[in-house]
């Protein structure tokens, strides 16, 4: 009987923390614009540092990009805006990268509309909850994979023996591989208090 219980109990907080995010608060438009203005600008930033140094130096030396720059670029984002910026993996390669319960149903929700022919570009979800008393909005921005990142996330065969051996020392526990163009390989993510 215990043992139903716990088990109930659990399948109802599995199918909580399932539930597509909803945006349960409007929120103004140009509140949203501002963020998505972020999200972007973490995006376009990484990938254009990452394309240079591919370009010049090769995949290999554009782990340091992705290891160093990645984070400081979301740091100082954060910093300038004082609010989080970072991003997460459908599969992380940095464990520090894991999205959290309501980061992993807006992956959910993006994986299901992108099975539903969306595209990832324009691809958004939000809502805003008590976070500290305060309301704050919870943002997210899918990330697609594209054709240069196979280098770095795509199948075993793409990925040359130098980028693998500096990722497996960087990251022994890297789940980030495997990965198609075209596949979700994660989102921008935001924490913004109102
Ligand atoms: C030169 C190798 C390299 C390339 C190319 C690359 N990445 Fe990464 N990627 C990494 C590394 C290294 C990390 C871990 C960064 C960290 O420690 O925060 C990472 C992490 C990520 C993360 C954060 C989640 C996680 O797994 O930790 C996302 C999202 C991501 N990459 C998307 C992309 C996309 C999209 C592209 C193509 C536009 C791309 N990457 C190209 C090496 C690469």
């Amino acid at each position: 009987m215990k043992m139903i219980t716990v088990l109930s109990i659990s399948f109802f907080l599995a199918a909580c923390t399932q539930n597509p995010p909803t945006s349960s608060q409007p929120v103004d438009e140009k509140t949203l614009a501002e963020t998505r203005n972020v999200a972007t600008q973490l995006v376009s930033t990484l990938g254009a540092a990452l394309k240079k140094e591919i370009a010049t130096n090769g995949a290999a030396s554009a782990i340091g990009v992705c290891n160093v720059a990645a984070p400081e670029i979301a740091a100082s984002l954060s910093q300038q805006t004082n609010w989080q910026v970072g991003r997460v993996g459908t599969r992380a390669r940095n464990p520090n990268n894991q999205p959290n319960d309501w980061q992993q149903a807006a992956l959910n929700t993006f994986a299901q509309r992108a099975a539903q022919g969306e595209k990832f570009e324009q691809m958004e979800t939000y809502s805003v909850s008590q976070v500290d008393n305060k309301p704050t909005l919870l943002y997210a921005k899918a990330i697609g994979l594209q054709p240069m990142c196979v280098q770095c996330h795509g199948q075993s065969a793409q990925i040359s023996a130098d980028v693998k051996a500096r990722l497996l020392a960087l990251y022994p526990a890297d789940k980030a591989i495997d990965y198609n163009v075209g596949e979700l390989r994660g989102a921008v993510v935001i924490v913004r208090p109102l």
